[in-house]
């Protein structure tokens, strides 16, 4: 046998025995999001943001009123992670400061999605994760029943605490969908006087659609226990109620990250109230969700997680591939649609009666 082939299979075998790096990721995979919470729960990307100058681990360590061992190992991790940076304080010293990413995990920010971290890593969102398998082999119902009983919005009904985790999240996602939409494709809210949001949460997206189309007057449709808390905004009313019964009349019903809730058949007879309460000559449902399979979409493997997350969470809901769209649409009694593509994991897509 030749030596170059002998050398060949060696290397083969080698290559068969060595355990590709990538296996740690699902070995650890959940380190990155625990330590991530671990740091807005400190509030350590507040406090960077409230200095001018680079903090260093002794300042740090001293306004959280800890020790700096442990602090130095989260930052170390974070910073190996580029959620935070080390910057030259002085010639012999250097501070931790912020990046792009950690300027998204303050509690307060316009773009802050640290709610929605802490939505994701709570303890009653995570157990689920743990019956995912049960749900695959039908032996449950649903990974969130399994683990809570009910539905995700039977327990936030039963449990405010929840609820405003909830809304919170949502909120920050809706402050980055709605920039996307009304950005991207302005066009859509154009001769439109009145739009409803059907499962609209504490009332942000809407909020932020009147702030950018001032002729518009929204109503915020939610279940009763949301209205209730959600906040007052000028341009906003809030209708609580149920979805299932009735939407209230508008000339476009808006939704986002709503069906994706729900399996086909309640999918169906929500597109159906939504029909019953746009005219049926002017009206239209936009709808802001994510649709699978678009090849080359740069937001395609969150689109796939949160697939995943659908599977989960919820008891039927799962995100779409256009045909999926197009079957729900089309029995719902819905004609044409068009789609639109933002800069965001979500598409547009346009309903006409
Ligand atoms: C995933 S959240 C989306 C919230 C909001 N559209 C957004 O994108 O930020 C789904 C919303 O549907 C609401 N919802 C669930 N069941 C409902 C029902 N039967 N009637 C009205 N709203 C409902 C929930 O309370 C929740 O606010």
């Amino acid at each position: 046998m030749a030596a170059n082939l002998i050398n060949e299979q060696l290397q083969s075998k080698e290559d068969e025995e060595a355990v590709p790096e990538e296996i740690w990721k699902y070995v650890f995979g959940f380190t990155p999001m625990a330590v991530v919470k671990c740091a807005i729960e400190l509030g350590i990307p507040d406090i960077l943001e409230n200095h001018e100058m680079p903090v260093t681990l002794a300042e740090l360590a001293s306004e959280l009123r800890c020790s700096p061992s442990s602090l130095h190992r989260i930052m170390r991790f974070l910073i190996q992670y580029k959620i935070f940076q080390e910057k030259a304080v002085s010639e012999t010293s250097v501070g931790y400061a912020q990046t792009p990413l950690s300027r998204l995990l303050t509690k307060h920010g316009q773009r802050s999605m640290a709610d929605f971290v802490l939505l994701e890593s709570s303890p009653v969102m995570l157990a689920p994760w743990h019956k995912l398998s049960a749900r695959v082999l039908g032996n449950e119902e649903s990974a969130f029943g399994a683990a809570h009983g009910g539905d995700v919005w039977g327990f936030a009904a039963g449990n405010p605490g929840h609820s405003k985790l909830i809304d919170n999240a949502m909120a920050c996602d809706a402050r980055l969908a709605v920039k996307a939409v009304t950005n991207g494709c302005p066009e859509v809210f154009e001769g439109v006087t009145t739009v409803v949001d059907v499962g609209g949460g504490d009332g942000t997206a809407l909020r932020l659609i009147v702030e950018a189309c001032p002729w518009i007057k929204g109503i915020n449709f939610d279940l009763p226990h949301v209205v209730s808390v959600a906040p007052t905004s000028t341009g906003v009313e809030h209708v609580g109620g149920n979805m299932f019964d009735h939407v209230p009349k508008a000339d476009a019903a808006y939704l986002m990250k709503v069906l994706h809730d729900w399996g086909d058949e309640e999918c169906i007879e929500i597109l159906r109230k939504c029909r019953e309460a746009i005219p049926h000559d002017t009206g239209k449902v936009i709808i802001v969700e994510a649709i699978v399979g678009q090849e080359n979409h740069e937001f395609k493997d969150v689109v796939l997680m949160l697939d995943m997350v659908m599977m989960a969470h919820t008891t039927k809901g799962k995100e779409r591939t256009l045909k999926e769209w197009s079957y729900v649409l089309h029995e719902a009694g819905f004609n044409r649609y068009t789609t639109k593509h933002i800069k965001s994991y979500h598409s547009v897509i346009e309903v006409y009666p």
